[in-house]
């Protein structure tokens, strides 16, 4: 056995998030500068063993916890790979991707160990087979995931997402310039999902009601990425149509508010939050030699991690 080694992208949500939970479409793409890696060493003698400096872990695969995320993808992948005894290797973990900030840090961590795995024995599997792996993995973190995460991460392209339907890649007419902020705040996206279940519940017709809206909004975005039925200008009112209503569901929090009033200050033609909320990052779309200025800002707000990204 040779030693392997594989990485897999981050990941914004343009458009859609919570309502996609509930059957809408949403947009997302890959965050290519920002990535998981995952490095298999084969030992001799040595039982697989688990290292993720970043978390602070090391520990054989035989103790981890039956929920452990880093375990359970290895097990799901061997299984997958009709390998039941694990080999005498190594397996390291790391990531340039913010934890627990909605950019998709866990599906890419997950995906990246799926294919160090399978090329440790000397196969390739497709994105949507890494994909449905990394989405049992998912739901340990989210309860309830869309599934929007390891499509996008898996895939490696934008993609307009409707859970429990093919997955449809998009190709980008316009090329977007994004600026990603963050706030440092962790969002632990199955408390917001949660809250958010709960309050749909008291008033299902109301949030029904929201989410339509995002789906129009989304829909209206996707037409503006894929074909250029509308300028820059339009899809980032299209971003701001959707923080509102993000807002008004109670996702959104007096930090990420203040990076988007900074990004939106600055020159940004529309910002939002991106993933599930409450923390995590947001997200501005800029002309493309403003988006300096829109890092800038953000930093001055008090973000902790700025990032300047193209879409194309
Ligand atoms: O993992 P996050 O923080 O990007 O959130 C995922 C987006 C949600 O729509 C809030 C949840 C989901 O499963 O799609």
């Amino acid at each position: 056995m040779k030693r392997t080694q594989a990485d897999a992208p981050g990941k914004v949500i343009l458009f859609g998030e919570h309502a996609v939970v509930y059957g809408r479409p949403a947009l997302a793409v890959p965050l290519l500068k920002v990535r998981a890696k995952a490095v298999l060493q084969p030992t001799s003698g040595e039982a697989f063993r688990i290292i993720a400096p970043d978390l602070k872990r090391d520990y054989p695969l035989t103790q981890a916890q039956p929920d452990d995320p880093l375990a359970t993808i290895v097990s799901l992948t061997l299984n997958h790979l009709e390998q039941p005894t694990p080999p005498e290797a190594t397996l390291s973990v790391s990531s340039t991707i913010p934890l627990g900030r909605g950019l998709g840090s866990g599906a890419a961590i997950s995906s990246a160990i799926v294919r160090a795995t399978a090329a440790f024995f000397e196969r390739t599997l497709s994105p949507a087979t890494i994909s449905a792996l990394v989405y049992e993995v998912e739901k340990l973190y989210h309860g309830t995931p869309s599934g929007i995460d390891n499509t996008v991460v898996a895939f490696e392209q934008p993609v307009y997402f409707i859970k429990g339907r093919p997955i449809r890649r998009i190709r980008v007419a316009q090329p977007l310039t994004l600026v990603v902020g963050d706030t440092g705040l962790i969002s632990p996206t199955h408390k917001v999902v949660g809250d958010l279940r709960q309050r749909r519940l008291a008033d299902v017709e109301r949030y029904e009601g929201y989410f339509d809206e995002i789906e129009v909004i989304t829909h209206q975005a996707g037409q503006a990425i894929e074909y250029g039925t509308s300028t820059l200008t339009g899809i980032g009112k299209l971003m701001n149509e959707n923080q509102e209503i993000l807002e008004t569901i109670g996702v959104s929090s007096p930090a990420l508010e203040r990076l988007i009033g900074a990004a939106r200050r600055a020159g940004a033609l529309g910002a939002k939050l991106s993933g599930a909320g409450w923390g995590g990052n947001m997200i501005a779309l800029a002309m493309p030699g403003e988006a300096p200025q829109i890092a800038r800002a953000l930093t001055e707000a008090g973000a902790v991690g700025v990032i300047i990204t193209e879409v194309e």
